[in-house]
């Protein structure tokens, strides 16, 4: 199988590299020239499992799968002018060019799919949501990741607002980290303390994720410990609270594009 990129930027860079480091069998990934400087760095690494094209149309060409990685604005510009073959897989990674319309521009009879993959995946983790369901497209991206299919499209939208949450979170783990290092920890000292404690904790949730996450909120604390200090003292301050405005208005932010 050949698979194609129109749009090396950060999400292309991750999905590219988690495909060469995992048992995905392909022929040869076709790489856009945009940006140059990205895809000449993921041909240095993966050396010939890597090709750079000259045009857009020549990935198309030459590819079985072909995953779109611009930004919604280019999107709406280059993909009406670009040719793609019937039944050929686009899968399509851009935030807010809706499925039907997606459809409507790539023209031909193709296997359009919109897929939500995190930067993690680099490292053949994480989740990434696909609408619509797709057999083939799961199969692939479990095994870079967590495939979740979604059944409508409007919920497609709740997990680009969720994922809009992850510099907040690196954010807390700054917050963290810096207070440590004030404390008097060396910053990398601090920083693999924040960043074990954290993975491990989603880690444990993940593996007993038949378990509701109330019941983690609850085991991890004790009737005036440390941990029913820090969660009530969060809870009374509108830190919870907060979350939820601002994914809700990341939200409303998706509904008016
Ligand atoms: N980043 C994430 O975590 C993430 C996750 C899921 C989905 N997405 C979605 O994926 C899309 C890309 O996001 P990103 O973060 O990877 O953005 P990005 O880093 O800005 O990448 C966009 C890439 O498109 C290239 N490009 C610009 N014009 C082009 C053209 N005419 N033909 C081909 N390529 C062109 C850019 O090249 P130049 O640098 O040369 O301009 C750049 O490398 C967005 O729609 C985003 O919502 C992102």
């Amino acid at each position: 199988m050949k698979l194609g990129f129109i749009g090396v930027g950060n999400i292309s860079s991750d999905v590219v590299t988690g495909i060469c480091n995992s048992k995905i069998s392909f022929k040869k990934i076709f790489l856009s020239p945009r940006n140059k400087k990205k895809s000449h760095i993921l041909k240095k690494k993966f050396k010939n499992k890597i090709y750079v094209t000259k045009t857009n149309q020549e990935v198309i060409d030459k590819s079985d799968w072909v995953f779109i990685g611009v930004l919604p604005e280019v999107g709406e510009k280059i993909i009406p002018q670009l040719k793609f073959k019937s039944n050929q897989i686009v899968v399509s990674f851009i935030s807010t060019i809706e499925y039907f319309k997606l459809k409507k521009i790539l023209k031909k009879k193709t296997n359009v799919v919109r897929a939500i993959p995190m930067p993690p995946i680099a490292l053949g983790k994480g989740p990434v949501a696909i609408f619509p369901p797709h057999k083939k497209v799961k199969f692939f991206f479990d095994k870079i990741g967590d495939t979740i299919e979604i059944k409508s499209e409007k919920l497609s939208q709740t997990f680009w607002a969720t994922s809009g949450t992850m510099s907040s979170f690196y954010e807390m783990l700054k917050t963290l980290s810096d207070w440590l290092v004030k404390k008097g920890l060396t910053r990398l000292q601090a920083q693999k303390y924040v960043t074990s404690l954290y993975s491990a904790l989603a880690e444990l949730a993940a593996v007993n994720s038949k378990k509701d996450l109330k019941h983690f909120v609850a085991e991890s604390q004790t009737p005036g410990g440390l941990n029913w200090q820090g969660v009530n003292e969060l809870r009374k301050a509108g830190y919870y609270k907060s979350l939820e405005k601002s994914i809700n208005n990341i939200l409303k932010r998706l509904k008016n594009n």
